[in-house]
């Protein structure tokens, strides 16, 4: 009892709601949750359970209002969150900032083309009704001599949200490249070890989330966890993480390759990485 006693009279060893260290800003459908979840498996990570919003919906409310929604942490752990729609809120790298300019932000990127039909199946799943894919992402246009053309609605969030080089300049411009870290969607299912190990440098973290973490689940197709600080048998994320996609016709898909392909260039000269999206 005394050395407990001791211990907890140390300031620092009193469980403190801290700001996040770092934040997980999107993209949305990329595997965002994976990466959060990952991430939880270390010991010096602390993090939200559910996104936050606040640098895009309760920024009124205020930094203690925030800092209230963090996990306790001890000194040297890293308190985190992530909200996804921070990638695409206009004043949030200017809030960010304001809240701690040496921030760590992480993104994961995947090709835009798998994330929009993943979005949509999303949609499709609350909403049965929805239209097709096809209909949605590709409108009829009337050009030039009457032929009509499937065009790609670029205004549809789904193709919108795929558009990653704009919400990159846009952190740029307050944030140094190094303080940002881009990790690829699809590292992320095939080789999560590889990806998490480039997260736990990023983070300054000494590396404990290996291989050792990971099964390759073949029916969910999908990596899974082998056990976890809130379970110890293994599991996968949620069923709403890893969802079957539609069918979409190859004509639709190949319409959005190409209206991808220079914003795809554009975001591989920007961030300096080439993701090799098709
Ligand atoms: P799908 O459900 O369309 O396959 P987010 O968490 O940002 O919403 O991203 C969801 C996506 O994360 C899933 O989209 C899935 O492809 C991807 N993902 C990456 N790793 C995963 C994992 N280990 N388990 C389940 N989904 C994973």
């Amino acid at each position: 009892h005394r050395r407990t006693y001791m211990r907890l009279r140390q300031p620092n060893m009193v469980p403190t709601k801290r700001l996040p260290d770092a934040l997980v800003i999107g993209v949305k459908k990329c595997g965002t949750r994976a990466l959060l979840e990952f991430l939880r498996l270390h010991p010096d990570v602390r993090a939200a359970g559910s996104e936050v919003h606040f640098f895009d919906k309760f920024y009124h409310k205020g930094f203690e209002w925030y800092r209230d929604k963090m996990p306790p942490t001890l000194e040297g752990q890293i308190t985190m969150e992530k909200t996804p729609s921070y990638w695409v809120t206009r004043s949030a790298p200017r809030r960010v900032y304001a809240m701690n300019p040496s921030v760590k932000l992480l993104v994961v990127v995947r090709d835009p083309v798998t994330r929009a039909i993943s979005d949509y199946t999303q949609s499709a799943s609350k909403r049965p009704s929805l239209p097709r894919f096809e209909d949605l992402a590709l409108v009829n246009s009337t050009v030039g001599w009457g032929g009509v053309w499937s065009v790609v609605d670029a205004s549809w969030p789904p193709v919108r949200l795929g558009i990653y080089a704009r919400p990159l300049r846009r952190w740029l411009r307050r944030f140094p490249r190094s303080r940002i870290l881009l990790i690829s969607g699809e590292r992320l299912v095939v080789d999560p070890a590889f990806e998490m190990a480039r997260v736990q440098d990023f983070l300054g973290l000494k590396l404990v989330i290996t291989e050792k973490h990971f099964y390759f689940n073949s029916t969910k197709g999908f990596p899974c966890l082998l056990k976890s600080e809130s379970r110890p048998t293994p599991h996968c994320l949620g069923k709403t993480k890893g969802r079957s996609h539609p069918h979409i016709d190859p004509v639709a898909i190949e319409r959005l390759r190409e209206f991808y392909r220079p914003y795809n260039e554009k975001f591989y000269e920007l961030s300096g990485t080439n993701f090799e999206w098709p």
